[in-house]
């Protein structure tokens, strides 16, 4: 009980929903979700996408957040203090961001180094064939900048809920709105004639992404398009991993969670769509519909820097504003991450914040160097169940995000829907007296969609399922 009164807690709802956007908006909305909705048919993926946020993304989000602030507990103590034997799925819940932080960390580590090489005025060579592989493969530069990141998120997580991970994401959130309206306005007035004489415009670019296309559309199709927005949904809104849970044991009990629910969802989904404006046009532009193939890690490092080098003089400019925002993004993200895991080994093993800070560096500390060495001394290439050519970083991704985040997810619709009811959820987000709006929707989504779509996307993301 005195454990519970010192628990921090965030100051008030501003900071709870710029920490939380902070972990939603991250790689996936930059890398990913441009690329899907271009492939997918543009405008008819945003729709199906937003359909999804207000439905299945509302009720995930609802509900790890409500667990958070009823239990005030961190993931691996949350589940069992709702039913004890149902313990095993909060330490399932906690390793995912055990596995995740360390490759997390190695990327943000890239990010640093594509920002410095921009601020130094080495976008140029950047951009050039093979910069990237020579860069991963390297065995000390990747090394130094995962530690580097990995630092500064240890460093704002040592500082605590109020003087680390708020105040932190009440500067970051704002500036990287700002960046990321900056570069899209810029990306919608470029222009480009290649080779052949023909010219594109930003513009074109932009109505390819919202205007949507049903042309050659079937129901495999259809059903591959809702997959896609629900797995990038899914990922984007930093569930089951345990961090909604952790950041909404921050909260006040006598903050408004409808409201604040709306907003982060809101953030995040904005913040997706504004990096497909700032992209895509300008992918199209320089590189043609063919250059919209690219997605992950080549879409950001080795596409995106040759699209800046067309851009001349100002490209050097973009590629640094570029990638200051992206570490932004990463950073806050990194730190929800590193948050929830600390917050578990407080909770678990009342730890002190420093002791739990220390070791969860060590461990991520010891991943990332597994992670560095699987592009040089310890390289491999295995194919996964999905069929994906994978490297260490690739294999931690894919048991963290493919397996074991759908599971905690049906998991936790199993339990909310089915054991402790609805009830429970409804009854916390309604204590302050604010209306449960999707009160019905949420209980047919939390009961039968929701795991319905879950088992669907685990047997997608793992293979099985090759129809769709
Ligand atoms: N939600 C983030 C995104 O969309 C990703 C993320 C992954 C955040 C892991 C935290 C932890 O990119």
């Amino acid at each position: 009980m005195e454990k519970e009164k010192n628990r921090h807690l965030f100051s008030g709802s501003v900071g709870f929903v710029l920490a939380a956007a902070g972990s939603a908006v991250g790689l996936g909305n930059i890398w990913r979700f441009p690329y899907l909705a271009a492939k997918d048919g543009g405008g008819l993926f945003l729709v199906i996408y937003l359909i999804l946020a207000l439905t299945f993304g509302f009720t995930l989000l609802t509900t790890e957040i409500a667990i958070g602030r009823k239990t005030k507990q961190s993931p691996l103590t949350a589940y069992g203090k709702l039913k004890e034997k149902w313990k095993f799925l909060g330490v399932l819940a906690c390793l995912v961001p055990v596995i995740i932080m360390p490759y997390y960390c190695v990327i943000g580590g890239w990010v640093v180094k594509y920002l410095l090489a921009y601020l130094t005025g080495d976008g140029g060579n950047a951009a050039s064939d093979g910069y990237f592989t020579g860069y991963i493969t390297g065995t000390t530069e990747p090394l130094v900048f995962m530690m580097v990141f990995l630092l500064v998120v240890a460093v704002i997580i040592f500082r605590g809920v109020n003087h680390g991970i708020e105040s932190f994401s009440k500067i970051l959130m704002p500036l990287l709105l700002l960046m990321v309206v900056g570069i899209a306005v810029f990306s919608l007035t470029i222009s480009a004639t290649d080779e052949t004489g023909a010219t594109r415009t930003g513009l074109e670019g932009f109505l390819i992404y919202v205007v949507p296309s049903f042309e050659g559309l079937t129901l495999k199709g259809f059903f591959t398009v809702l997959l896609d927005a629900m797995g990038q949904l899914f990922f984007s809104l930093s569930v089951a991993m345990g961090i909604m849970i952790t950041y909404g044991s921050y909260v006040k009990d006598d903050a408004n969670l409808v409201r604040s629910i709306n907003q982060i969802e809101i953030f995040d989904t904005a913040v997706a769509f504004l990096a497909g404006v700032m992209i895509i046009p300008a992918v199209f532009t320089f590189m043609g519909r063919e250059g919209m193939e690219a997605s992950g890690p080549s879409l950001m490092f080795v596409s995106l820097p040759k699209v800046f080098s067309h851009m001349g003089k100002t490209g050097g400019f973009i590629g640094a504003l570029f990638f200051a925002m992206v570490l932004f993004a990463a950073l806050t993200s990194a730190v929800s991450v590193m948050e929830a895991v600390v917050s578990s080994f407080m909770d678990q093993f009342h730890m002190s914040r420093v002791k739990a800070t220390v070791l969860e560096t060590v461990i991520a500390l010891a991943g990332g160097l597994l992670v560095c060495l699987g592009y040089n001394k310890l390289y491999f290439d295995i194919e996964l169940p999905n069929g994906a050519h994978a490297q260490i970083l690739d294999i931690m991704d894919y048991i963290s995000n493919n397996c074991l985040m759908p599971l905690v997810a049906i998991g936790t619709c199993i339990l909310i829907g089915w054991i402790v009811k609805p009830r429970t959820i409804i009854d916390e987000v309604e204590k302050t007296g604010c209306r449960f709006g999707r009160r019905q929707l949420y209980i047919i989504m939390i009961r039968y969609a929701a795991p319905v779509l879950l088992v669907i996307l685990l047997l997608k993301s793992i293979g099985i399922l090759t129809v769709i």
